[in-house]
């Protein structure tokens, strides 16, 4: 069953996602910091007619790193390619996309911590001095042919910033981490979204999706889109507060935006009343450990729900409280268990 907060893309949202992209600085709300460093990178390298250094970007599914990787090339005015890591089989589609590009190009790798060794060797000639070495033969008969590739700008992105290598990471010039946006961020961004969908949002509605997100406005943008159907149905043109609050009740979204996985993981650290390690989770969850490190505990280790210790994760106090535990470090303050 499809999870409504469920952070992957579901395949047939492509068409709405691409439709509601931010193409411009001024609609990427949020990742100030980010925003402001690749202004001046990218203002530096065009005037001083250079193609940009490497970038990568690092961060949970949905925060915008694709959409960071066109606004780039839309500033640039440069051609994007896109691809993702496990497209990329052989070294020969590595050497065909890189042959393929003219200069300036951006050549956006997603999850690029995917590609294998065999082919990040490939790469590394490739970003370091725009050359392919290929290899022809085997053997002591081998032979390496060396060709030159325009000049491009490698953008990798990668929700897993553990697994990528490090000879690759040093062969970026920039790294961004994308961080969890605020509320207010991400009422901005439904606003914005209910415009274009052409069903304003009011203020306090766009507030209530916005706490209900796991402040990842891919989250925010699919709960909207719900939202937008039960005022459509009530022939509402607005999205007020009270029908915002109440579809999401229907759809069963938490208020603090947990998800089913967020809650079956609290629980089960609440329960357990002591460290427990990733594999066990993972296997208590059916949920491979990928995706438990990717895409449940950044949000949880980011709003301080749960704590990574040696032993393993623990539930904080503030899960306690909200889940109406007895924190067994200060019993007293929280009455009993319900
Ligand atoms: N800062 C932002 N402002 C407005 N909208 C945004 C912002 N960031 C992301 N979005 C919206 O959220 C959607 C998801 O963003 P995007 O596809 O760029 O995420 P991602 O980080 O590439 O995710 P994944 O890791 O799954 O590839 C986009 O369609 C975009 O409309
Ligand atoms: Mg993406």
């Amino acid at each position: 069953m499809e999870r409504i907060i469920e952070i992957e893309k579901l395949s047939f949202e492509n068409e709405y996602e691409k439709n509601l992209r931010p193409t411009s600085w001024k609609e990427y709300i949020g990742q100030e910091q980010i925003k402001k460093n690749l202004q001046v990178f990218i203002k530096a390298a065009k005037k001083r007619e250079e193609t940009l250094d490497h970038i990568l970007f690092f961060g949970p599914p949905g925060l915008g790193k694709t959409t960071l990787a066109n606004l780039i090339a839309k500033e640039m005015q440069a051609d994007i390619k896109t691809t993702a890591a496990p497209m990329i089989e052989k070294s020969g589609d590595l050497a065909a996309i890189l042959t393929n590009l003219n200069e300036g190009d951006i050549l956006f790798i997603d999850e690029i911590h995917r590609l294998s060794p065999a082919i990040e060797e490939i790469l590394y000639p490739a970003m370091e001095d725009f050359r392919l070495d290929i290899i022809i033969g085997s053997g002591p008969a081998a032979q390496t042919v060396k060709i030159d590739i325009p000049k491009f700008t490698l953008i990798g992105a990668t929700t897993r910033a553990g697994m990528i290598s490090s000879p690759l990471r040093d062969r970026f010039g920039m790294h961004f981490r994308l961080q969890f946006y605020s509320k207010e961020e991400l009422a901005k961004i439904i606003k914005k979204a209910s415009l274009k969908l052409n069903k304003e949002c009011e203020d306090d509605a766009a507030l209530e999706i916005a706490k209900r997100c796991r402040g990842t406005p891919r989250i925010a943008l699919r709960l909207l889109r719900r939202v937008r159907d039960f005022a459509e149905v009530e022939n509402e043109n607005k999205i007020n507060l009270k029908r915002a609050k109440f579809a999401l009740d229907q759809l069963g979204v938490n208020n603090l935006g947990f998800d089913e996985l967020d809650l079956k993981l609290l629980h089960l650290l609440v329960e357990a009343k002591k460290a427990i390690g990733l594999s066990t989770i993972a296997a208590a969850l059916s949920e491979d450990e990928g995706t438990i490190e990717d895409v449940i505990e950044p949000y949880l280790l980011a709003n301080g729900y749960i704590e990574r210790t040696a032993r393993g994760r623990v539930a904080t106090r503030k899960t306690y409280e909200v889940l109406k535990f007895k924190n067994p470090h200060t019993p007293s303050l929280f009455g009993d268990d319900l």
